[in-house]
């Protein structure tokens, strides 16, 4: 007997917790609804401008007879590297800041001999084997997303990411599963079921008021391909589901797997919640990732804007407007440090420059404050062997569940190679907070003994080593992304949206797509026209 779901709305599915965190159901969808009640420009005018981007060039400033300016930019992640690369494309004088030892803010991947040390003490080392990584913040790209094109620009070479996959799992185990099933017999199964549903109901004269009779007639043959459920509009099943046997040579057709559930059963699995999944505009297939691991990017963008330019373990510690520029002060190394320059462009997190002392007045902080830092937090498992590809046939993709662990990842490289790393769990809100809480060696006992009722005890007995990381504990991040009710155009947020006298805001979450590379991308290239504009106006 299966239990009913305790909930369908535990966050655990990416579309429900980029819900929870007022991202909603991709930034295409958000914008075109935010365009719709007027709050926002529409998709169409949004597109335009990112389209009509123009890069500044020194060519800009022969006829007028300007001269670039000295731009200070707070925070080395990817809108402050974006800003002090395009910035530099017509000869500014950059100099980026960056707390951390390293470039790439969020963006960050591990591998062996790294090291962390995060917000509650807990220092680990990576012991990953040489080639095996792990994107511990953004992991995929979609083809519409401007990371794209830098990567096009930069050089980086890029390959396939797999975000759907027929082959992987879903689980619920609160729903009362007590096996996992792939995601190609649960579709085969709900979408069999709700064709035959809709086929009767046509066929019962149900939609005679609201659809014609030819529609019908087009309805219920769609209907039959769709969910495979033939003339007599009943499913029973369908060798989309998958096999138990596969088929191969003549006389060996194989054998359709059986033990076809019920509807109530089907429904009571919730399997279901996963599927719209692949819709989202910025989870679509195809997506991709830089080969050898995301920070690729930011290794570029360093190398472009030039080592000499950026000074890592440089932590702000004042940001003061002056009537003819501003003036930075930052702490390396034991001692005080200042930059003066005409501009600076604050590409840190919004809640850390909250706390950072600045002049910028009141307006701004409120508007900072006013943006909420969310957990997220990941485990990479390296393992002896490919099990998942040699048993299970799963190449890359994502087996959801309604657990604590919420996504497991099967790696998108690396295919048919001796090990394989794994993410063990990507998870968001409580659940990260749960297991940010433990110590990393608690964290990997839970998300093994998790795995384990997926995949047995393999999940136990070949993992070699792991290695978590959790953003709310990341020091100088303190946050995976933001939560932004209403959105980056909403009222709350306008101080943050223009310049405060000569320090702009740049970030992900200036955008319509937080948590997106993209989004840091985008409000990178807006912040430089902007402030290109004036100086050429000056
Ligand atoms: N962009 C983040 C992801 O891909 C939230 O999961």
């Amino acid at each position: 007997m299966r239990q009913t779901p305790t909930t369908n709305s535990t966050g655990t599915s990416r579309r429900g917790f980029l819900r929870t965190v007022g991202i909603t159901g991709g930034a295409g969808a958000m914008l075109a609804s935010m365009g719709a009640m007027g709050l926002a420009p529409t998709a169409a005018q949004a597109a335009q401008r990112e389209a009509g981007y123009r890069a500044p060039r020194t060519g800009d400033f022969t006829l007028g007879g300007r001269a670039a300016a000295r731009v200070v930019v707070v925070g080395g992640g990817i809108a402050g590297l974006a800003s002090a690369y395009e910035l530099g494309k017509a000869g500014y004088d950059c100099t980026v800041l960056e707390a951390r030892d390293r470039t790439g803010g969020r963006n960050f991947t591990v591998r062996g001999g790294d090291t962390t040390t995060d917000t509650n003490g807990n220092r680990q080392q990576a012991h990953f084997s040489e080639g095996q990584y792990m994107n511990a913040g953004p992991a995929r790209l979609a083809q519409w997303m401007l990371t794209l094109d830098y990567c096009r620009e930069l050089g980086v070479p890029i390959e396939a990411f797999t975000n759907q996959n027929a082959n992987a799992y879903l689980f619920d185990e609160k729903a009362g599963m007590t096996a996992p099933t792939r995601y190609r017999t649960a579709k085969a199964d709900l979408y069999g079921y709700v064709a035959e549903l809709l086929a009767k109901a046509t066929d019962k004269g149900a939609l005679d008021g609201a659809v014609t009779a030819d529609d019908q007639e087009r309805l219920l043959e769609w209907l039959k391909d769709f969910g495979d459920i033939g003339d007599s509009l009943t499913y029973t099943g369908s060798a989309r589901r998958g096999y138990a046997t596969d088929p191969g040579a003549a006389g060996t057709p194989g054998r359709v797997l059986g033990g076809v559930p019920s509807l109530s059963d089907v429904l009571s699995d919730g399997v279901g919640r996963y599927f719209s999944f692949e819709f989202d505009y910025d989870m679509a297939m195809m997506m991709f990732q830089p080969v050898g691991g995301m920070d690729q990017i930011p290794k570029a963008l360093t190398r472009a804007v030039g080592a000499h330019r950026i000074r890592t373990g440089a932590v702000v510690s004042g940001i003061t407007d002056t009537a003819h520029g501003v003036t930075v002060t930052y702490r390396s190394q034991g001692r005080e440090h200042a930059v003066h320059a005409d501009y600076c462009i604050a590409a840190l997190p919004p809640h850390i420059l909250a706390a950072t002392p600045h002049n910028l007045g009141g307006a701004v902080q409120s508007a900072l404050k006013a943006v909420t830092p969310v957990s997220a937090g990941k485990i990479g498992l390296e393992y002896r062997s490919r099990w998942w590809e040699e048993k299970l046939r799963i190449y890359g993709g994502i087996t959801e569940t309604d657990m604590d662990l919420s996504h497991i990842w099967y790696p998108s490289y690396g295919y048919h190679g001796r090990r394989g790393v794994i993410i063990g769990y990507y998870n968001t809100g409580a659940n990260a907070d749960s297991y940010g809480a433990l110590t990393p060696a608690e964290r990997q006992q839970r998300a093994v003994a998790q795995g384990v009722k997926i995949h047995g005890d393999i999940y136990r007995t070949e993992l070699a080593t792991a290695f978590s990381h959790h953003w709310r504990q990341t020091p100088h991040l303190l946050g995976a992304w933001h939560s932004m009710p209403g959105g980056p155009d909403a009222a709350a947020y306008a101080p943050l949206n223009k310049p405060a006298g000569h320090v702009y805001f740049a970030g992900d979450y200036l955008s319509y797509a937080d948590a997106w590379q993209h989004g840091a991308f985008s409000s990178a290239r807006k912040v430089v026209t902007t402030l290109h504009q004036r100086v050429l106006a000056a």
